[in-house]
């Protein structure tokens, strides 16, 4: 999260909130600029991705948060892949057959879900959305066909 000393939001940045509100509430969705994101808090870091996961369009603000391979993960709540909070990067655990004793070790899919810069400026919240003109697997549930449907299953 970029914070601090900065003293106006980023260019095209879009307000979320008190710091203090969305630690309190632990998590937020919200929609900025037709696109669902989760703001959440973890051990004092606030990050901000799409909400809907890349695989299905699972609730990602359902999920639990664990720490994989040295990264802060959330896991979806519908077929608990693992995802990289800081980065997107899908994370996995794989096993090389050929190797004896089996020993599973964590693998990364690269990245997978759309993540958004975060920034504090006294005491705000602000999310810049990331528009990266690549095209990431999450970008599919945030259509207004898919984030429609999503929002209206899950009422
Ligand atoms: S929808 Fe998230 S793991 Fe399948």
């Amino acid at each position: 999260m970029a914070s601090d000393e900065d003293v106006s939001p980023p260019t095209h940045s879009y307000l979320i909130g008190q710091r203090d509100d969305i630690i309190r509430a632990s998590r937020v969705v919200t929609s900025v600029n037709g696109r669902d994101v989760l703001v959440l808090h973890h051990q004092g870091e606030l990050y901000a991705l799409d909400s809907h996961c890349y695989h299905a369009g699972g609730p990602l603000q359902n999920g639990d948060i664990e720490e994989v391979a040295g990264r802060v993960c959330i896991v979806c709540p519908w077929h608990k892949y693992k995802i990289s909070v800081c980065d997107g990067e899908g994370v996995y655990q794989a096993v090389d057959p050929s190797v004896k004793p089996l020993k599973p070790r964590w693998c990364f899919k690269g990245v997978k879900q759309r993540v958004h810069k975060v920034t504090e400026v006294k005491g705000h919240v602000y999310i810049t959305l990331n528009t990266s003109a690549e095209h990431l697997e999450s970008d599919h549930y945030q259509t207004p066909k898919y984030r429609e449907t999503l929002h209206r299953n899950r009422k």
